[in-house]
């Protein structure tokens, strides 16, 4: 039983394997948050310390207690209206205008298994994996319910938590805030780290102090976007990867979100994730419900490695989903940066055979195949194949392409439509435009209005009329525009648009996953403006972004390493001089980055030397070897970016028998000191045998002393040691 229910103390515990987390309804009916934290015994209700504090406002069945008060006690859910002035976990307006969301304990269930969420992509597992939770509170003056969800995976140190709310009233009330998860943090020092970016440098690992203020990030785009990521991370000062606590918040959700830290008057902290507020008023009518999307927390006393470890594992098995989740994936050459738009049917094959000759697997035909598509101004929403350009039908391609013995992918940005294609002259209004108000247009391109059947309808029957049209094994989803103007035609209330737009992909996508189980799906927003654990519930894996510079990636990657497992991160070596950014790197670099991830090609190998060629061939057959260790294996960051002339990180396998150690030096200088890469999660007591020299190294001695880089030659020089254990303790 991981949860317990201690009905004389009112307390619920969750245990985990190494985690324990507390809440208690009190006297008055407050559900308040008593401890997460490290494994625990007993109740921690003596962790409550009550004052008459001043200014502090106490709720009226206290009587003339003054020592009670909302103000600092923890909350488990907080709401308003009863004197906690700290950040609310939700917002209510009743049909009169007023605000308050005063939330009691009403009741609780436990039950076997994890609960799912309608519409809403959620971790899953069998109910010998997971139990769930929900504690029932109520405002009755609104006649309103939230339920919190509670699901646990003890043995991953996951706890995930949802919120609905149910109108059993009789009048209607708006919801102008619903966070999912609040967690109220005891007083102390605490570090936030957010990881902030922009398109082609997504994710970057920002860590600060928090002051006595609200830090909030979050993302008003209609999209968790590339500018902040729905995860965040609250630490002790001190927390290192290997030592020290860290609480974690990943968003189930692929659309606006707030994520907030706030530190009290008292030195205490709340942090928070859910819904944006932005453009957000969300009106529920008697009978109806509305669902915070979930967000998964984890806590380690162990440092971030820990913590990545248990959401790895998590979104790795448990958000994932489909036949991907657990195979290699092709390797593939993507058409993009090998031509852009300037490509035709001749053309395409000619990289289709190239790509063979170099034991590629997949072609995958970016953007420009489809209606007047020659260039980013025109034709999205038009889905036919501009034969013209590919001399035949789509499908006499594919099957040529399959004859070459290669598989077939496909580019698709499905959501969004051109004011210049043949959809906007018929469907103008299927757009999100503002009437009377002339729209934002993001990369030329307007946003179909996915909270209408009739657009999610025909969204859904072009990408079913395309994945038909032949044996396409893969379909690149993309979104290159921000949701600025938002307004839907069908809409009751504007308030609702930008969730039901959400709620309406995600329908998409799912009758989509049913339909074609044998099509993978790769999730891509201009890159990584979508990378989020809502998508990775539909798509296995995410253009990680859409810079391909081996540099800029180690810290992209880096960054992303925290919340994200590898498995998700699609990643590509592509030519030099990069295309992003103008560097010039080694090709062995960009081979040992783009391995650790999900793997492929985005250049014109007929550009090559036949030196480069035999490298790249090279490259494959490496990445074969390792593809299993890089996808099931655990991550461990041995060198951050950020900090030292070196980026280092290693896969090993659960059981410690096989392990690769990636290192790059960024930078080069004269007469370069020697840099050691000190490794992490090997068998102590054991032998490890490099299989490329044969050398033996005692894991002890790797892991204290570190493995030596040789001297580089000019700048992002790589060093690869796959190594087996040969001998155990
Ligand atoms: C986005 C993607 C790129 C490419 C282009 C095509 O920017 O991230 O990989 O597909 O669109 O227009």
């Amino acid at each position: 039983m991981s949860i317990i229910y201690d009905s004389d103390a009112k307390t619920f515990t969750i245990h985990t394997a190494n985690t324990s987390y507390q809440m208690q309804v009190d006297k008055f009916g407050y559900l308040l948050h008593l401890y997460y934290g490290k494994r625990n015994q007993g109740n921690i209700n003596w962790g409550l310390v009550y004052a008459d504090r001043g200014f502090s406002v106490n709720p009226y069945d206290a009587g003339q207690d003054r020592t009670y008060s909302l103000d600092f006690l923890p909350q488990e859910y907080p709401g308003q209206g009863d004197g906690d002035f700290r950040s609310p976990a939700i917002i209510l307006r009743d049909k009169k205008g007023t605000f308050g969301s005063e939330f009691k304990y009403k009741g609780y269930e436990i039950k076997a298994g994890k609960y799912g969420l309608d519409g809403l992509p959620a971790v899953y597992a069998s109910d010998e994996e997971a139990e769930t939770l929900v504690i029932d509170l109520v405002n009755e003056r609104l006649g309103a319910r939230v339920s919190l969800y509670y699901g646990v995976l003890p043995q991953l140190d996951i706890i995930t938590r949802a919120a609905v709310i149910t109108n059993e009233g009789k009048d209607p009330f708006t919801v102008e805030r619903f966070r999912t998860a609040s967690l109220d943090m005891p007083a102390g020092r605490y570090d936030l780290h957010t990881f902030y970016g922009r398109h082609t440098m997504e994710r970057q690992h920002e860590r600060m102090s928090l002051g006595h203020n609200s830090v909030s990030i979050g993302s008003r785009r209609g999209m968790s976007s590339h500018q902040y990521n729905p995860f965040v991370i609250l630490s002790d000062p001190d927390t290192s990867e290997i030592s020290g606590r860290c609480w974690a918040m990943e968003f189930v959700y692929s659309g606006g979100f707030a994520a907030e830290a706030e530190r009290d008057q008292y030195d205490q902290v709340r942090m928070q994730m859910g819904l944006s507020e932005d453009r957000f008023s969300y009106p529920v009518k008697p009978g109806e419900n509305l669902t915070a999307p979930e967000v998964i927390m984890t806590f380690s006393s162990e440092g971030f490695e820990k913590m990545s470890h248990a959401l790895h594992r998590c979104i790795r098995r448990h958000v994932c989903r489909g036949k991907f989740r657990d195979i290699a994936r092709p390797v593939l050459l993507n058409s993009w940066e090998a031509s852009y738009f300037d490509f035709d049917g001749v053309s395409l094959l000619e990289l289709a055979k190239q790509a063979k000759e170099l034991d590629m697997e997949m072609l995958v035909v970016d953007d420009g195949w489809f209606g007047n598509r020659f260039d980013d101004n025109r034709a999205l929403g038009d889905w036919t194949a501009n034969e013209e350009k590919l001399g035949g039908s789509l499908g006499g391609l594919i099957s040529r392409v399959n004859n070459m013995g290669l598989k077939f992918g496909i580019w698709m940005e499905p959501e969004m439509i051109s004011e210049d294609s043949d959809l906007y002259r018929a469907h103008p209004d299927w757009a999100l435009t503002v009437p009377d108000k002339k729209p934002a247009r993001g990369r030329s391109q307007l946003v179909l209005d996915m909270s209408r059947d009739d657009v999610r309808e025909y969204v859904y029957d072009s990408v079913c009329n395309v994945l038909d049209s032949g044996n396409i094994e893969y379909l690149k989803w993309d979104y290159n525009s921000c949701i600025t103007d938002v307004y839907s035609r069908s809409a009751d209330d504007q308030g609702k648009v930008l969730y039901d737009y959400m709620t309406g992909l995600y329908e998409v996508l799912e009758k989509l996953n049913e339909k074609y189980p044998d099509v993978m799906i790769e999730g891509c927003s201009g890159g990584g403006g979508r990378f989020d654990a809502g998508m990775l519930y539909y798509t296995p894996q995410i253009w990680c972004s859409d810079t391909t510079d081996a540099v800029d990636r180690h810290y992209i990657q880096y960054g992303t390493s925290f919340g994200y497992p590898s498995s998700a991160v699609g990643s590509h070596v592509s030519a030099c001089p990069n295309h992003q950014t103008g560097r010039v790197t080694p090709l062995k670099t960009r081979g040992t980055v783009a391995v650790s991830g999900s793997f492929g090609y985005e250049l014109d190998p007929a550009r090559m030397s036949e030196e480069e060629k035999a490298e790249v061939r090279e490259q494959i057959r490496g990445f074969h070897a390792v593809n299993g260790l890089v996808r099931n294996g655990d991550y461990y960051r041995l060198a951050d970016p950020f900090a030292e002339d070196c980026s280092a990180w290693a896969y090993v396998s659960e059981d410690g028998s096989e392990a690769l150690i990636s290192a790059v030096i960024m930078q080069n200088h004269g007469n370069m000191h020697n840099v050691f890469v000190k490794a992490r999660g090997l068998t102590p007591g054991s032998v490890y045998r490099d299989m490329r020299t044969g050398r033996m190294y005692a894991a002890d001695a790797l892991m204290d002393l570190g493995m030596p880089l040789a001297q580089p030659h000019g700048d992002a020089e790589s060093y690869v040691f796959h190594l087996e254990r040969v001998q155990k303790a």
